[in-house]
């Protein structure tokens, strides 16, 4: 380890840090043990197969050189970034710009590199607004879809193209519009192919909520300035951390053992909370890792479990005055992960003053954060509430695309313990198709009949 990883520090999650109501015993860790050295083989399987491709991506750097290509083939002159994608295709993106790149409400259009957006969702409202505001002739979009057939990036890749192609022309769209999708197959591929646009690839054995180090996370990465080699370099010691049998010895395989087991134990409600306004984006990308690929009705041998854990994001310190009460009084079915960053890149000295403020001379904002962060962790324990702290020396690149590959990777033997395909959604299918029954899209006519069919028959006696 050297001095720019992060560490784990798990004592309060541990009995002996918050007695044994709340905490794990070192013989509840060994019992797992068998079993996760039985995941971690299952797991180098897939990735030695090619089935799962995302724990190599950082060592493989044929992928940033084309970024860089299409980076350079993209007009020079752009003020504004539309990412077009949701879900995996927009949380990896964003998080990776929220930690690491300039404020977006501060950056001032051009100045140090374009401004990224990410209207990630049908909601017309601020899509609405940036195309209102935003100068189309310095704008581009990045189109970015595994499947290349999700309806929501569609619909709005076919309003921003018309909008940018209003202002461009066709042409003036080869250095503004990059599809990012797989490689081979997909509408948007086809599309993309057919009007000779700017493409990169998502690798076939990648899935969306995987992608962030594949071109839709590291070209929205490079266009803001970040550094995409650092990223890598941080994603690839942690994954090489993380390929060890050992529970104790494997981050990101004692990030997922403790959840695991607290979970096991009715601490279904899995917090994370940064001490930092930067990883507030983190947060989000991992409730989406964490819901999507661990909440599963049937198991991998077909058994119905109906199990996940429940992801919740919060923020430190403004969630000290929000859901600290909750995760403080309320019922034991929490494991809260604080994220702590030892050294703030930014810092505000506190102004002197007298009066009952006067305990604060001399301290800093970082200071104070720091200070909340470990008072909370131990009132937390004081009542026998469990918890882990993630230590990131700082926030730049090398630390974030650590935290990136460590809760992939925490996320994939989660899905080893729990038995279940950490890879697949089935989940939200249905939703999907009732959708397209109701928008008249061929194929579906049998969904619009079940839709019309249960409204229909809904009672409408329970409406006030
Ligand atoms: O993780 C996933 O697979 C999903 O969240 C997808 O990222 C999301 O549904 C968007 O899919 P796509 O990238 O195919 O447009």
């Amino acid at each position: 380890m050297t001095a720019r990883d992060i560490s784990i520090d798990y004592a309060l999650a541990m009995a002996e840090g918050v007695g044994k109501d709340g905490g794990l015993t070192d013989a509840e860790l060994d019992a797992l043990q068998e079993r996760f050295a039985a995941g971690i083989s299952a797991l180098s399987a897939r990735v030695g197969s090619g089935e799962l491709g995302f724990s190599k991506l950082p060592h493989e750097r044929a992928a940033l050189a084309e970024v860089q290509r299409v980076r350079a083939a993209l007009d020079a002159d752009l003020n504004d970034v539309l990412v077009l994608g949701i879900g995996g295709s927009s949380l990896g993106a964003r998080a990776l710009i929220e930690a690491l790149g300039r404020p977006q409400q501060l950056a001032a259009a051009g100045a140090r590199g374009p401004r990224l957006h990410f209207p990630d969702n049908s909601d017309p409202w601020l899509l609405s607004h940036l195309l209102e505001t935003l100068e189309p002739r310095r704008t581009a979009a990045l189109v970015v879809s595994k499947s290349g057939g999700t309806v929501e990036t569609a619909a709005q890749m076919h309003v921003v193209r018309a909008w940018l192609t209003r202002a461009v022309g066709a042409d003036g769209l080869r250095t503004r519009w990059v599809a990012i999708t797989d490689p081979s197959k997909g509408a948007l591929r086809e599309l993309a192919e057919r009007e000779r646009w700017l493409t990169l690839p998502i690798p076939t054995n990648v899935g969306g909520r995987f992608s962030a180090l594949t071109a839709a996370g590291l070209l929205p990465a490079m266009l803001a300035g970040i550094d995409c080699e650092g990223l890598l370099d941080g994603a690839a010691g942690i994954e090489t951390r993380s390929q060890r049998s050992e529970i104790r010895e494997n981050p990101a395989g004692l990030l997922a053992a403790l959840n695991y087991l607290h979970e096991r134990k009715g601490r279904s409600i899995h917090v994370l909370m940064p001490y930092s306004d930067r990883l507030r984006a983190f947060a989000a990308w991992y409730v989406q890792l964490w819901a999507e690929s661990l909440g599963k009705r049937f198991d991998r041998l077909g058994e119905r479990v109906e199990s996940g854990p429940t992801p919740l994001p919060a923020v430190g310190a403004t969630d000290q005055h929000a859901q600290m009460q909750l995760f403080m009084e309320g019922p034991r079915d929490k494991l809260i992960t604080f994220i702590a960053v030892q050294r703030q890149e930014r810092d505000l000295p506190i102004p002197e003053s007298s009066g009952p403020d006067a305990y604060l001379n001399g301290k800093t904002l970082a200071e104070l954060l720091d200070a909340e962060r470990r008072g909370t962790a131990e009132a937390l324990a004081s009542d026998g509430r469990p918890s882990i702290t993630i230590h990131a020396p700082q926030l730049e690149p090398h630390t974030v695309g650590s935290l990136l590959m460590l809760y992939q990777i925490a996320t994939a033997l989660a899905g080893e313990l729990y038995g279940v395909d950490a890879f697949d959604q089935p989940g939200v299918e249905l939703g999907k198709r009732l959708a397209f029954g109701l928008l008249g899209r061929n194929g579906y006519d049998q969904e619009a009949a079940t839709i019309a069919e249960r409204e229909r028959k809904r009672p409408t006696r329970y409406r006030l």
